[in-house]
């Protein structure tokens, strides 16, 4: 595996796999890797000839009083398990290197922000969406891989690559879970171990809104006030939000019918967890 810190490194060894006809699969992430990074680079590897992964702490992404600096950070670990996972070329480039001055041009998103972390994260999927727009074109993919865990961030871009004709199909993977059902996610190790006990419990009360729709309770205020006492009384954390909505479009919705997302974040003293599933409902009444 070949790690590159420079724009210009990247191009080059692209160039040379696209004048060869190859495809090129994208893994962007912002390091700190875990098992859910790593699905994401195996399912690039099974279909792309070369495999980029960028680790990048994007402070476009990132308000004021939220955690840019100390957002966890091993390289060389991350190295290690990039390698592991069939990643072809690392691309590791610094702040600088991204952003040598403060950009002409950045992106607004105007669609599908308005809800989940969209409300508390002013400015959030703006960044995301500049710096996924400036990684889609150096490494001139043909697949760019991102995690449902990111539902919103997920809509967000195919709302991006939709709206400014980007070639680059978005694969969206599924999320993946440590064994009690807490989706994994950089973010957990700042967790205290009274929280992680309780943690799971974000994902148990989603499900019990998969389980009251499955058995025809689909009154999106009645779910939503049933799974936030369970999250109140079960994770031992501020229950930011839990919604449902649909997805893509991230609309309000007064029953669940269709293709619909039930999205919950809470708060604990170090951390803001996020955690979602996506259903599809059918028979709408
Ligand atoms: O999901 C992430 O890790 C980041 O938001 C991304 C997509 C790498 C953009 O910085």
């Amino acid at each position: 595996m070949k790690i590159v810190q420079t724009i210009n490194e990247l191009k080059k060894a692209v160039h040379i796999e696209k004048k060869n006809g190859k495809t090129i699969g994208l893994v962007p992430t912002m390091g700190f890797l875990h098992e859910g990074h790593l699905t994401l680079a195996e399912q690039a590897r099974k279909e792309n000839d070369m495999v980029i992964m960028s680790i990048f702490v994007n402070p476009l992404q990132f308000g004021p009083n939220e955690d840019f600096e100390r957002y966890p950070r091993d390289p060389e670990r991350d190295a290690k398990l990039a390698e592991s996972a069939g990643v072809d070329l690392l691309f590791m480039p610094a702040v600088k290197e991204m952003y040598p001055e403060e950009p002409a041009v950045t992106l607004t998103v105007h669609k599908r922000t308005n809800a989940l972390c969209g409300l508390s994260r002013e400015g959030h999927f703006d960044g995301v969406a500049t710096v996924v727009m400036k990684l889609f074109h150096m490494a001139e993919a043909n697949r760019a891989y991102f995690g449902k865990k990111d539902a919103q961030q997920l809509a967000v871009i195919h709302g991006l690559v939709d709206s400014l004709n980007v070639p680059v199909k978005i694969v969206g993977v599924e999320t993946v879970r440590e064994t009690d059902g807490l989706a994994k996610s950089s973010r957990n190790v700042y967790l205290l171990p009274e929280e992680r006990k309780k943690a799971p419990a974000i994902y148990k009360a989603l499900q019990s809104i998969k389980t009251a729709v499955e058995a025809g309770n689909t009154n999106t205020e009645t779910l939503k006030q049933q799974a936030r006492l369970r999250l109140e009384n079960e994770t031992g954390a501020n229950v930011e939000y839990v919604e449902i909505l649909s997805y893509p479009e991230l609309e309000p919705i007064k029953e669940a019918h269709g293709t619909v997302i039930a999205a919950a974040a809470v708060k604990y003293k170090h951390a803001r967890l996020i955690d979602n599933i996506i259903l599809t409902v059918k028979g709408r009444v």
